[in-house]
C-alpha cells in the first residue's frame, strides 16, 4: 500500500486530485496537518475545504489533526465522523519551533506520561479510529523505548514511522532499523516514511523489511509524480506527462487561488527540478517569476530547453 504523505502547501487538495488524475490514485492520502476546531463548531475557512468530500472525490483521504487539547480533538472526530471520515490521524512529527514551542508535533515526545495520557484519552472516545504519525525521538533515537513502549499500551489504527528525531529536521539518513523495531513489537499495522526516493529505495526497504505492508512517500512523489506508479511496476514519466500535470496544476491552482498560483507552483518546483537533467538551469529559469505572465513563459522554457534527467529523484 502507498500513501501520499501531508504536506502543508504542497499536497493539499488541489494537488492531490490533479495528480491522482494524471498519474493515477494511491492508497491513501493524508492532508497537510489541521487544527481541530473548539468544541461544538465545525471546521472553517481553509480547514474545510481540505477536508470537503465535494473536493475529495474517488480518493482515500485521513485527515491530520494536530493538537494537545483532548476534547478538541475528540470533538474534531465527531465532525469528521459525520462527514463520512473513518479514521483521523495525529501529528507527533512536525519539528517546527513555533507549534514545537507549545508542545505540540514532535513537541509532544518530550513528556511521554503526557502523551500516553493524552492517547488513553483521545482513543477511548474518539468516533474515528485514531493513527498515529511520529518521529523517533526529540532530541535522540534513545527515546524511542519509553515512546514506542508507550505507543503499544494504546489501541491505535496505525503508526506511521518517520525515523528521524526533531533534532534532525529533514537531514541525516533515517533510522530504519528504528521502523524495523516497531515491525517486530507493535501489536497495530506499522507504516514507513521516509526518503523513498526511487524504485530503488523501496525495493531496498522491502528486502531489508518484507512485513512492510504501507509506505507513505512525500518530497520523491513531488520529485517524480510517477514514482508510485513506477513503484507497482509501471512506465517512467515522459516530459508530455509531467508538462501536462504542470498546466492542470497550474491552471486549478489559479482557479482557486488567482495571482497566489504562482507562489505555490514555485514551491512545487522546489521538488519538482529533480526531474530533469540539470536542476539548477531549471531553478533559474522559474525562480525569478512574480507575475502570472513572466511564470508562464518560464515554464514554457523549462520545458522546450530542458531535459528530463535519465532518473528523476529527489536530491535535498
Ligand atoms: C514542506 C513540508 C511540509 C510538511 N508538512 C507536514 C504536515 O503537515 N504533516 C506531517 O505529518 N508531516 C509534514 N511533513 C513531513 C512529511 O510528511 C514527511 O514526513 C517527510 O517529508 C519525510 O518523508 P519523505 O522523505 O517521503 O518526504 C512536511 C514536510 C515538508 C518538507
Amino acid at each position: 500500500m502507498l500513501s501520499l504523505a501531508p504536506m502543508e502547501g504542497l499536497t493539499g487538495y488541489v494537488f492531490r486530485r490533479v495528480h491522482a488524475e494524471c498519474f493515477g490514485a494511491l492508497d491513501r492520502y493524508y492532508t497537510p496537518f489541521l487544527p481541530p476546531p473548539r468544541v461544538g463548531k465545525t471546521f472553517g475557512g481553509k480547514a474545510f475545504k481540505e477536508l470537503d468530500p465535494a473536493n475529495n472525490q474517488g480518493l482515500t483521504v485521513i485527515p491530520q489533526l494536530m493538537s494537545k487539547n483532548a476534547d478538541e480533538f475528540v470533538g474534531a472526530t465527531q465532525v469528521l465522523a459525520d462527514m463520512g471520515y473513518h479514521e483521523v490521524n495525529l501529528n507527533l512529527g512536525c519539528p517546527s519551533g513555533t507549534v514545537v514551542g507549545k508542545g505540540k508535533g514532535s513537541g509532544f515526545l518530550r513528556d511521554p506520561g503526557e502523551l500516553e495520557l493524552f492517547l488513553q484519552d483521545i482513543c477511548s472516545r474518539s468516533a474515528l479510529g485514531v493513527s498515529v504519525k511520529t518521529r523517533v525521538g526529540f532530541e535522540s533515537d534513545a527515546e524511542y523505548q519509553d515512546i514506542l513502549d508507550l505507543y503499544c499500551r494504546c489501541p491505535l489504527a496505525e503508526l506511521i514511522v518517520h525515523p528521524r528525531v526533531r533534532a534532525d529536521f529533514y537531514k541525516g539518513t533515517p533510522r530504519q532499523e528504528l521502523y524495523g523495531k516497531t515491525l517486530e513489537r507493535a501489536p497495530f499495522p506499522v507504516a514507513y516514511n521516509g526518503d523513498i526516493f526511487d524504485v530503488d529505495d523501496m525495493d531496498a526497504l522491502v528486502a531489508a523489511y518484507p512485513q512492510t505492508r504501507h509506505v507513505m512517500i512525500g518530497r520523491g512523489l513531488l520529485a517524480n509524480p510517477a514514482l508510485a506508479r513506477m513503484a507497482q511496476g509501471g512506465p517512467a514519466m515522459t516530459l508530455a506527462e509531467l508538462k501536462h500535470f504542470h498546466d492542470e496544476l497550474y491552471r486549478a491552482y489559479e482557479a482557486e487561488m488567482g495571482g497566489n498560483a504562482v507562489f505555490r507552483m514555485k514551491e512545487w518546483w522546489f521538488y519538482a527540478k529533480c526531474a530533469f537533467a540539470d536542476p539548477l538551469a531549471v531553478h533559474r529559469l522559474v525562480r525569478k517569476a512574480r507575475k502570472a505572465a513572466e511564470y508562464e513563459a518560464a515554464a514554457e522554457r523549462v520545458f522546450n530547453e530542458e531535459p528530463l534527467a535519465s532518473v528523476a529523484r529527489f536530491r535535498g
